[in-house]
Protein backbone atom coordinates (compact mmCIF):
# COMPACT_ATOMS: atom_id res chain seq x y z
CA UNK A 1 0.00 0.00 0.00
CA UNK A 2 1.83 3.79 -0.72
CA UNK A 3 2.37 4.69 2.24
CA UNK A 4 0.86 8.07 2.33
CA UNK A 5 -2.52 6.51 1.85
CA UNK A 6 -1.59 4.78 5.44
CA UNK A 7 -4.70 5.06 7.95
CA UNK A 8 -4.20 7.77 10.55
CA UNK A 9 -6.36 8.23 13.46
CA UNK A 10 -7.58 11.36 12.79
CA UNK A 11 -9.29 9.53 9.80
CA UNK A 12 -11.16 7.96 12.60
CA UNK A 13 -11.60 4.22 10.58
CA UNK A 14 -13.82 2.13 12.75
CA UNK A 15 -14.74 -1.54 11.96
CA UNK A 16 -17.64 -3.82 12.72
CA UNK A 17 -15.88 -6.98 14.27
CA UNK A 18 -18.18 -8.96 12.74
CA UNK A 19 -17.08 -7.59 9.05
CA UNK A 20 -13.44 -8.97 10.44
CA UNK A 21 -14.53 -12.53 12.34
CA UNK A 22 -17.35 -13.05 9.00
CA UNK A 23 -16.19 -16.85 8.05
CA UNK A 24 -17.58 -16.48 4.11
CA UNK A 25 -20.40 -18.24 4.71
CA UNK A 26 -24.07 -17.72 2.67
CA UNK A 27 -26.71 -19.11 1.72
CA UNK A 28 -25.19 -21.92 -0.96
CA UNK A 29 -22.08 -22.20 0.90
CA UNK A 30 -20.16 -23.17 4.11
CA UNK A 31 -17.39 -21.08 5.65
CA UNK A 32 -13.93 -20.07 3.98
CA UNK A 33 -12.49 -18.67 6.64
CA UNK A 34 -11.04 -19.79 10.00
CA UNK A 35 -13.09 -18.88 13.03
CA UNK A 36 -11.73 -15.94 14.80
CA UNK A 37 -12.21 -14.38 17.95
CA UNK A 38 -14.45 -11.23 18.29
CA UNK A 39 -10.59 -10.00 20.71
CA UNK A 40 -8.33 -11.35 18.20
CA UNK A 41 -10.75 -9.45 16.06
CA UNK A 42 -10.01 -6.33 18.12
CA UNK A 43 -6.73 -6.81 18.60
CA UNK A 44 -5.92 -7.28 14.54
CA UNK A 45 -7.84 -4.08 13.95
CA UNK A 46 -5.76 -1.86 16.66
CA UNK A 47 -2.59 -3.90 14.69
CA UNK A 48 -3.63 -2.71 11.39
CA UNK A 49 -4.57 1.22 12.55
CA UNK A 50 -8.01 1.33 13.22
CA UNK A 51 -9.26 4.32 15.24
CA UNK A 52 -12.53 2.27 16.68
CA UNK A 53 -14.43 -1.21 16.84
CA UNK A 54 -17.72 -1.39 16.59
CA UNK A 55 -19.31 -4.73 17.80
CA UNK A 56 -22.76 -6.48 19.15
CA UNK A 57 -22.94 -7.79 22.63
CA UNK A 58 -22.49 -11.81 21.31
CA UNK A 59 -19.36 -10.83 18.92
CA UNK A 60 -17.77 -10.03 22.21
CA UNK A 61 -19.75 -12.43 24.95
CA UNK A 62 -21.30 -15.50 23.46
CA UNK A 63 -25.40 -15.36 23.96
CA UNK A 64 -25.10 -18.49 26.49
CA UNK A 65 -21.87 -17.20 28.14
CA UNK A 66 -22.23 -17.20 31.91
CA UNK A 67 -21.89 -13.62 34.20
CA UNK A 68 -18.20 -14.88 35.00
CA UNK A 69 -17.12 -15.48 31.39
CA UNK A 70 -18.54 -12.03 30.41
CA UNK A 71 -16.32 -10.97 33.38
CA UNK A 72 -13.48 -12.38 31.96
CA UNK A 73 -14.11 -11.64 28.67
CA UNK A 74 -14.42 -7.90 29.21
CA UNK A 75 -11.71 -7.67 31.38
CA UNK A 76 -9.41 -9.07 28.48
CA UNK A 77 -11.29 -6.33 25.94
CA UNK A 78 -10.31 -3.18 28.11
CA UNK A 79 -6.32 -4.52 28.51
CA UNK A 80 -6.41 -4.76 24.86
CA UNK A 81 -8.02 -1.63 24.73
CA UNK A 82 -5.63 -0.02 26.78
CA UNK A 83 -2.58 -0.94 25.36
CA UNK A 84 -3.98 0.10 21.65
CA UNK A 85 -5.51 2.83 22.26
CA UNK A 86 -8.30 1.55 20.14
CA UNK A 87 -11.66 2.64 20.96
CA UNK A 88 -14.97 0.85 21.70
CA UNK A 89 -16.77 3.34 19.01
CA UNK A 90 -20.46 2.09 18.59
CA UNK A 91 -22.24 -0.74 20.03
CA UNK A 92 -25.47 -2.69 19.22
CA UNK A 93 -27.49 -5.92 20.12
CA UNK A 94 -27.77 -8.86 18.64
CA UNK A 95 -31.64 -9.32 18.04
CA UNK A 96 -31.91 -11.17 14.84
CA UNK A 97 -29.80 -14.61 15.46
CA UNK A 98 -31.12 -16.28 17.88
CA UNK A 99 -34.79 -17.64 16.83
CA UNK A 100 -36.66 -16.39 19.71
CA UNK A 101 -36.56 -13.06 17.29
CA UNK A 102 -37.46 -15.00 14.31
CA UNK A 103 -40.36 -12.77 13.60
CA UNK A 104 -39.08 -9.53 15.08
CA UNK A 105 -37.30 -8.22 18.66
CA UNK A 106 -38.78 -4.70 19.50
CA UNK A 107 -41.59 -5.90 17.00
CA UNK A 108 -42.90 -9.48 17.91
CA UNK A 109 -46.47 -9.78 18.56
CA UNK A 110 -45.27 -11.44 21.61
CA UNK A 111 -45.08 -8.88 24.69
CA UNK A 112 -42.29 -11.66 26.19
CA UNK A 113 -40.56 -11.18 23.20
CA UNK A 114 -39.92 -7.49 23.14
CA UNK A 115 -39.03 -7.16 27.31
CA UNK A 116 -36.81 -9.64 26.48
CA UNK A 117 -34.88 -7.86 23.17
CA UNK A 118 -35.77 -4.64 25.81
CA UNK A 119 -33.43 -6.57 28.64
CA UNK A 120 -30.90 -7.61 26.21
CA UNK A 121 -30.91 -4.43 24.69
CA UNK A 122 -30.16 -2.82 28.46
CA UNK A 123 -27.87 -5.22 29.15
CA UNK A 124 -25.60 -3.96 26.45
CA UNK A 125 -26.23 0.00 27.27
CA UNK A 126 -24.72 -1.08 30.47
CA UNK A 127 -21.67 -2.67 28.54
CA UNK A 128 -21.60 0.10 26.07
CA UNK A 129 -21.07 2.81 29.46
CA UNK A 130 -18.36 0.33 30.77
CA UNK A 131 -16.23 0.84 27.30
CA UNK A 132 -16.83 4.63 27.02
CA UNK A 133 -18.78 4.11 23.68
CA UNK A 134 -21.22 6.53 22.91
CA UNK A 135 -23.25 5.46 19.96
CA UNK A 136 -25.52 2.62 20.26
CA UNK A 137 -26.72 1.17 17.13
CA UNK A 138 -30.44 -0.47 16.48
CA UNK A 139 -30.37 -2.30 13.31
CA UNK A 140 -33.93 -3.84 13.22
CA UNK A 141 -32.35 -7.41 11.59
CA UNK A 142 -35.52 -9.01 12.46
CA UNK A 143 -38.44 -6.17 12.42
CA UNK A 144 -40.04 -6.67 9.34
CA UNK A 145 -42.67 -8.98 7.91
CA UNK A 146 -43.31 -11.32 4.58
CA UNK A 147 -46.79 -12.08 5.37
CA UNK A 148 -48.73 -8.64 5.07
CA UNK A 149 -51.97 -10.37 6.49
CA UNK A 150 -50.38 -11.66 9.41
CA UNK A 151 -48.40 -8.29 11.24
CA UNK A 152 -50.29 -4.85 11.18
CA UNK A 153 -47.60 -2.21 10.41
CA UNK A 154 -49.33 -0.07 12.78
CA UNK A 155 -48.95 -2.20 15.15
CA UNK A 156 -45.64 -2.55 14.61
CA UNK A 157 -44.44 0.93 14.52
CA UNK A 158 -46.40 1.27 18.00
CA UNK A 159 -44.17 -1.69 19.46
CA UNK A 160 -41.02 -0.23 18.45
CA UNK A 161 -41.89 3.15 19.67
CA UNK A 162 -42.90 2.29 23.15
CA UNK A 163 -38.83 -0.41 23.30
CA UNK A 164 -36.65 2.97 22.03
CA UNK A 165 -39.26 5.46 24.32
CA UNK A 166 -38.08 2.89 27.20
CA UNK A 167 -34.28 2.66 26.51
CA UNK A 168 -33.98 6.27 26.43
CA UNK A 169 -35.75 6.78 29.36
CA UNK A 170 -33.06 3.80 30.74
CA UNK A 171 -30.34 5.95 29.28
CA UNK A 172 -31.41 9.19 30.91
CA UNK A 173 -31.84 6.77 34.45
CA UNK A 174 -28.03 5.54 34.20
CA UNK A 175 -26.71 9.23 33.20
CA UNK A 176 -25.26 7.42 30.59
CA UNK A 177 -23.79 9.34 27.68
CA UNK A 178 -25.00 7.55 25.32
CA UNK A 179 -26.93 8.46 21.85
CA UNK A 180 -29.32 5.51 19.59
CA UNK A 181 -28.68 5.38 16.08
CA UNK A 182 -31.20 3.96 13.62
CA UNK A 183 -29.88 1.93 11.00
CA UNK A 184 -32.04 1.69 8.13
CA UNK A 185 -32.66 -1.40 5.71
CA UNK A 186 -35.40 -2.06 2.92
CA UNK A 187 -35.06 -6.06 3.43
CA UNK A 188 -32.97 -8.86 3.71
CA UNK A 189 -33.07 -11.03 6.21
CA UNK A 190 -37.01 -9.90 6.38
CA UNK A 191 -38.53 -9.79 3.11
CA UNK A 192 -39.91 -5.64 3.96
CA UNK A 193 -38.41 -4.25 6.83
CA UNK A 194 -39.43 -1.65 9.27
CA UNK A 195 -37.61 1.85 8.52
CA UNK A 196 -36.24 0.81 5.41
CA UNK A 197 -34.75 4.30 4.29
CA UNK A 198 -33.07 7.29 5.97
CA UNK A 199 -36.46 9.15 5.76
CA UNK A 200 -38.83 6.66 7.34
CA UNK A 201 -36.18 7.03 10.23
CA UNK A 202 -36.27 10.33 10.54
CA UNK A 203 -39.70 10.79 10.61
CA UNK A 204 -39.80 7.84 13.19
CA UNK A 205 -37.50 9.55 15.33
CA UNK A 206 -39.59 13.05 15.94
CA UNK A 207 -42.20 10.71 17.23
CA UNK A 208 -40.35 9.53 20.23
CA UNK A 209 -40.37 10.93 23.64
CA UNK A 210 -36.78 11.98 23.44
CA UNK A 211 -36.27 12.75 19.65
CA UNK A 212 -32.82 14.65 20.56
CA UNK A 213 -31.28 11.03 22.11
CA UNK A 214 -31.38 9.25 18.77
CA UNK A 215 -30.26 9.60 15.23
CA UNK A 216 -29.49 7.78 12.12
CA UNK A 217 -26.53 5.79 10.68
CA UNK A 218 -27.18 4.96 6.97
CA UNK A 219 -25.11 2.37 5.28
CA UNK A 220 -24.17 2.39 1.97
CA UNK A 221 -25.56 -0.87 0.67
CA UNK A 222 -28.59 -0.82 2.25
CA UNK A 223 -29.33 2.77 0.11
CA UNK A 224 -28.39 1.13 -3.04
CA UNK A 225 -30.42 -2.00 -2.24
CA UNK A 226 -33.54 0.43 -1.98
CA UNK A 227 -32.26 2.14 -5.58
CA UNK A 228 -31.58 4.95 -3.73
CA UNK A 229 -28.91 7.72 -3.83
CA UNK A 230 -26.60 7.22 -1.07
CA UNK A 231 -25.09 11.19 -1.24
CA UNK A 232 -28.87 12.40 -0.97
CA UNK A 233 -29.91 10.27 1.79
CA UNK A 234 -26.76 10.77 4.10
CA UNK A 235 -27.22 14.31 3.43
CA UNK A 236 -31.04 14.44 4.42
CA UNK A 237 -29.91 13.03 8.13
CA UNK A 238 -26.67 15.45 8.29
CA UNK A 239 -28.76 18.49 7.47
CA UNK A 240 -31.28 17.82 10.22
CA UNK A 241 -28.08 17.01 12.81
CA UNK A 242 -28.98 13.40 12.78
CA UNK A 243 -25.95 11.85 11.49
CA UNK A 244 -24.75 10.22 14.12
CA UNK A 245 -22.70 7.45 12.63
CA UNK A 246 -22.02 6.52 9.24
CA UNK A 247 -21.84 2.76 7.88
CA UNK A 248 -19.49 2.46 4.64
CA UNK A 249 -19.33 -0.60 1.96
CA UNK A 250 -19.67 -1.25 -1.89
CA UNK A 251 -22.57 -2.62 -3.21
CA UNK A 252 -24.88 -3.19 -7.06
CA UNK A 253 -27.92 -1.10 -7.04
CA UNK A 254 -30.85 -3.30 -6.07
CA UNK A 255 -29.35 -6.62 -5.31
CA UNK A 256 -28.92 -8.53 -2.15
CA UNK A 257 -26.87 -7.19 0.21
CA UNK A 258 -23.94 -7.96 -1.21
CA UNK A 259 -21.64 -5.38 1.67
CA UNK A 260 -18.44 -5.26 -0.40
CA UNK A 261 -15.27 -3.42 0.41
CA UNK A 262 -15.60 0.34 -0.06
CA UNK A 263 -14.87 1.22 -4.00
CA UNK A 264 -15.44 -2.37 -5.02
CA UNK A 265 -18.72 -1.10 -6.88
CA UNK A 266 -20.02 2.59 -6.80
CA UNK A 267 -16.70 4.55 -6.56
CA UNK A 268 -18.35 7.89 -8.19
CA UNK A 269 -21.28 7.37 -5.32
CA UNK A 270 -19.07 6.75 -2.58
CA UNK A 271 -17.23 9.98 -3.87
CA UNK A 272 -19.89 11.85 -3.21
CA UNK A 273 -20.43 10.67 0.23
CA UNK A 274 -16.66 11.39 1.15
CA UNK A 275 -17.21 14.53 0.06
CA UNK A 276 -20.68 15.73 1.59
CA UNK A 277 -18.88 14.23 4.97
CA UNK A 278 -15.35 16.11 4.21
CA UNK A 279 -17.68 19.31 2.93
CA UNK A 280 -19.41 19.40 6.14
CA UNK A 281 -17.06 18.58 8.82
CA UNK A 282 -18.71 15.67 10.18
CA UNK A 283 -17.08 14.71 13.15
CA UNK A 284 -18.08 11.27 13.57
CA UNK A 285 -16.25 8.25 12.75
CA UNK A 286 -16.22 6.28 9.00
CA UNK A 287 -17.37 2.96 9.98
CA UNK A 288 -16.66 0.18 7.44
CA UNK A 289 -19.32 -2.74 7.69
CA UNK A 290 -18.59 -4.73 5.04
CA UNK A 291 -16.90 -8.47 5.02
CA UNK A 292 -14.35 -9.68 3.12
CA UNK A 293 -14.81 -11.51 -0.48
CA UNK A 294 -15.29 -15.24 0.29
CA UNK A 295 -12.76 -15.92 -1.98
CA UNK A 296 -10.59 -14.77 0.95
CA UNK A 297 -8.68 -16.97 3.25
CA UNK A 298 -8.10 -14.20 6.10
CA UNK A 299 -9.84 -10.27 6.63
CA UNK A 300 -6.36 -7.91 6.26
CA UNK A 301 -6.58 -7.39 2.72
CA UNK A 302 -9.98 -5.91 3.23
CA UNK A 303 -9.43 -4.42 6.09
CA UNK A 304 -6.13 -2.18 4.60
CA UNK A 305 -8.22 -1.91 1.60
CA UNK A 306 -10.96 -0.47 2.80
CA UNK A 307 -9.40 2.40 4.57
CA UNK A 308 -6.61 3.07 1.84
CA UNK A 309 -9.61 3.87 -0.66
CA UNK A 310 -11.24 5.91 1.82
CA UNK A 311 -7.82 7.82 2.15
CA UNK A 312 -7.50 7.98 -1.71
CA UNK A 313 -11.18 9.49 -1.87
CA UNK A 314 -11.00 12.22 0.42
CA UNK A 315 -7.41 12.92 -1.59
CA UNK A 316 -9.92 13.25 -4.21
CA UNK A 317 -12.52 15.38 -2.69
CA UNK A 318 -9.46 17.88 -1.88
CA UNK A 319 -8.19 17.97 -5.56
CA UNK A 320 -12.02 18.69 -6.80
CA UNK A 321 -12.64 21.17 -4.31
CA UNK A 322 -9.85 23.35 -5.33
CA UNK A 323 -10.03 22.64 -8.84
CA UNK A 324 -9.88 26.14 -10.45
CA UNK A 325 -12.42 25.10 -13.46
CA UNK A 326 -14.78 23.28 -11.00
CA UNK A 327 -14.27 26.05 -8.29
CA UNK A 328 -15.09 28.90 -11.81
CA UNK A 329 -18.25 26.74 -12.77
CA UNK A 330 -19.57 26.29 -9.93
CA UNK A 331 -19.30 29.57 -7.79
CA UNK A 332 -21.58 31.73 -9.84
CA UNK A 333 -24.22 28.94 -9.68
CA UNK A 334 -24.42 28.70 -5.80
CA UNK A 335 -24.15 32.20 -5.65
CA UNK A 336 -27.28 33.70 -7.89
CA UNK A 337 -28.96 36.93 -6.35
CA UNK A 338 -32.04 37.46 -7.45
CA UNK A 339 -33.80 40.97 -6.79
CA UNK A 340 -36.19 38.97 -4.57
CA UNK A 341 -34.20 36.03 -3.04
CA UNK A 342 -34.33 37.91 -0.11
CA UNK A 343 -38.23 38.01 0.27
CA UNK A 344 -38.26 34.60 0.32
CA UNK A 345 -36.39 34.45 3.54
CA UNK A 346 -38.77 35.58 5.31
CA UNK A 347 -42.82 35.58 4.94
CA UNK A 348 -44.41 38.90 5.53
CA UNK A 349 -47.53 40.37 3.68
CA UNK A 350 -45.01 42.42 2.11
CA UNK A 351 -42.81 40.26 0.57
CA UNK A 352 -45.84 38.12 -0.51
CA UNK A 353 -47.11 41.14 -2.19
CA UNK A 354 -43.32 42.01 -3.39
CA UNK A 355 -43.16 38.78 -5.20
CA UNK A 356 -46.67 38.70 -7.01
CA UNK A 357 -46.17 42.11 -8.10
CA UNK A 358 -42.85 40.92 -9.97
CA UNK A 359 -43.13 40.91 -13.70
CA UNK A 360 -40.72 37.63 -14.16
CA UNK A 361 -39.48 36.35 -17.33
CA UNK A 362 -39.48 32.73 -17.56
CA UNK A 363 -37.86 32.81 -20.97
CA UNK A 364 -34.91 34.77 -20.09
CA UNK A 365 -34.52 33.07 -16.86
CA UNK A 366 -34.92 29.32 -19.04
CA UNK A 367 -32.02 29.52 -21.02
CA UNK A 368 -29.34 30.80 -18.57
CA UNK A 369 -26.31 28.32 -18.58
CA UNK A 370 -25.99 25.20 -16.91
CA UNK A 371 -22.55 23.82 -17.47
CA UNK A 372 -23.65 20.51 -15.75
CA UNK A 373 -21.84 18.44 -18.91
CA UNK A 374 -18.38 20.04 -18.18
CA UNK A 375 -18.79 19.86 -14.14
CA UNK A 376 -19.78 15.78 -14.52
CA UNK A 377 -16.57 15.23 -16.88
CA UNK A 378 -14.68 17.54 -13.97
CA UNK A 379 -15.86 15.00 -11.72
CA UNK A 380 -14.73 12.56 -13.73
CA UNK A 381 -11.53 13.52 -14.70
CA UNK A 382 -10.43 13.89 -11.36
CA UNK A 383 -11.38 10.60 -9.99
CA UNK A 384 -9.51 8.68 -13.45
CA UNK A 385 -6.84 10.69 -11.88
CA UNK A 386 -6.02 12.45 -15.46
CA UNK A 387 -6.42 16.22 -14.17
C1 LIG B 1 -25.36 -6.61 10.71
C2 LIG B 1 -25.88 -5.81 9.56
O1 LIG B 1 -25.60 -6.44 8.34
C3 LIG B 1 -25.25 -4.47 9.58
O2 LIG B 1 -25.65 -3.67 8.52
C4 LIG B 1 -25.54 -3.79 10.87
O3 LIG B 1 -24.91 -2.55 10.89
C5 LIG B 1 -25.03 -4.60 12.00
N1 LIG B 1 -25.54 -5.92 11.93
C6 LIG B 1 -25.36 -3.90 13.29
O4 LIG B 1 -26.42 -4.51 13.90
MG1 LIG C 1 -24.53 -1.72 8.92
Amino acid sequence: MAKSYKPRKSDKFAFGVWCVMNRGRDPFGVETRPAITGLEAVRGLAKHGAYGFEYHDNDLIPFDATAGEARKIVAELKRIMKSTGIRATAGTTNLFTHPVFRDGAFTSHDPEVRAFAVQKAMNLLDLAADLDTRVVLLWGGREGAEVDGAKDPVDALQHLRECVNFLCEYIIDRRYPILLSIEPKPNEPRGDMYLPTTGHALAFIETLEHPFMVGTNPEFAHVKMAGLNPYHEYAQALEVGKLFDVHMNGQKVGRFDQDMSIGADGLKEIFFVCKLLKDYAYAGTVAVDAHPFRTEIEPWDFVDRCMCSWRMLIEKVDALNSDREYRQLLGPLVAQKGPLAAALGQYTAANAAKLRGHAYRPDKMAVRPLPYERIDQIVNEVLMGVR
